[in-house]
């Protein structure tokens, strides 16, 4: 098994060195192989995706990816930017499925702005689509409004499209990976307005018939926003379309009021996959040994499970988690009164503890 390593930028190579000492303390022998990424591949390399970087990911069984960006390199042009090597990657491997897992444990469910009650224990999983929507349909842009009372006018205009194979792929993911969980799939539209999520209803449906020990509901996606801060563990697998998946993921993602705890997963249709902390950068505490590197430990754990088919060593992971958590360790972000102050370095070394 071959794990490509790309750090990046900012807390990045700090966090994803913590992720490659868990593993490295699994007793498997992958093979890890790292490369310059983001501005770290600009520096070196002069481009954010250098074509060695690409050649790895691609050859690789899975990438564990740290962050990139930096406010160093805002006045580079656009394709030059160290973002743009997450869109390339994206592109280049033919990811298409963004795993959100939103967890909230129950030692840190103070973190949450929402009452303990309400999300203690959360673990839900937002699937969102990543290559179709409103985001790339065409036509698109501004031109003159061709009716209505504002005819005559300039107008901004873009096209929400979902083809059938990429609905019907999207859907094999979530009632899979349901299937792994707790069996039940939200599928989130807005079917009563737009002709493109009746579509996408239409075919989720006809993929559940092979899922019939899978339970399916439909949601509109206003509900399911209402649903996400009122009662938000009734859901287990949220699968939704580009935008909605966005806005949902990231309102998922505060729930549980710590940025530095949460993981995510890109996979295309074989189950390769790119996994990487649902944070960024952070440039305001890189090289402070302060940043939390349990998103990019967990990322480590959904790469096990899902790309390289070991997930016992992917629940072991998490359970060393819970453990170093049940011991009262908190970095920074998430320290509470009483708890014992760690940085980035002993958080890593405690995990590994915990896994023995
Ligand atoms: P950010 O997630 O990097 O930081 C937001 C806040 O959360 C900061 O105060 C930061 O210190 C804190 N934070 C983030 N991760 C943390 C961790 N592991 N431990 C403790 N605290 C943590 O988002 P921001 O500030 O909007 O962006 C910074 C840079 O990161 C930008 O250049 C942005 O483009 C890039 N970025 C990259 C992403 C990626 O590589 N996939 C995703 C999001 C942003
Ligand atoms: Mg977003």
């Amino acid at each position: 098994m071959k794990i490509a390593i790309l750090s990046g930028d900012g807390i990045g190579p700090e966090i994803t060195g913590q992720a490659v000492k868990v593993l490295n303390a699994l007793g498997e022998s992958f093979e890890m192989e790292t490369a310059d990424v983001g501005g770290a591949g600009y520096a070196a390399h002069g481009h954010p995706l250098p074509p060695a970087t690409l050649a790895l990911a691609k050859a690789a069984d899975a990438v564990l990816f740290g962050a990139v960006g930096d406010f160093k390199y805002d006045n580079l042009e656009r394709a030059l930017r160290p973002e743009q090597a997450i869109l390339g990657l994206r592109r280049e491997l033919g990811l298409f499925a963004n795993l959100r897992p939103a967890i909230l444990y129950p030692e840190l469910a103070g973190a949450s702005t929402l009452k303990p009650e309400v999300v203690a224990g959360l673990d839900i999983l937002i699937i969102r689509e990543l290559t179709g929507d409103i985001y790339f349909g065409k036509p698109r842009g501004v031109r003159e409004c061709p009716d209505g009372p504002f005819k005559g006018q300039r107008e901004g205009f873009d096209t929400m499209r979902y083809a059938e194979g990429e609905i019907r792929r999207i859907a094999h993911v979530a009632f899979q990976t349901a299937r792994k969980r707790g069996k039940r799939v939200t599928s989130v539209d807005k079917a009563n307005v737009l002709e493109t999520f009746q579509f996408w209803r239409d075919i989720v449906t006809s993929v559940h018939q092979e899922y019939q020990d899978v339970e399916l509901e439909h949601m509109y996606v206003d509900n399911a926003a209402m649903q996400l801060v009122r009662a938000p563990k009734k859901f287990d697998v949220i699968v939704t379309g580009n935008m909605f998946g966005d806005i949902l993921s990231d309102a998922a993602a505060m729930l549980t009021g710590s940025i530095g705890m949460l993981p995510s997963a890109s996979l295309d249709a074989n189950n390769k996959g790119l996994y990487e902390p649902s944070h960024g950068s952070a440039p305001d505490i890189a090289g402070k040994g302060v940043a939390n590197p349990l998103a990019t430990i967990l990322s480590a754990a959904m790469m096990l499970r899902y790309s390289l088919d070991r997930a016992e060593q992917a629940d072991r992971i998490e359970n060393a988690v819970k453990a170093v958590l049940a011991q009262g360790l908190r970095t920074p972000d998430i320290f509470e009164e009483g708890m014992t102050r760690v940085g980035t370095e002993q958080m890593g070394d405690a995990v590994v503890r915990a896994l023995a």
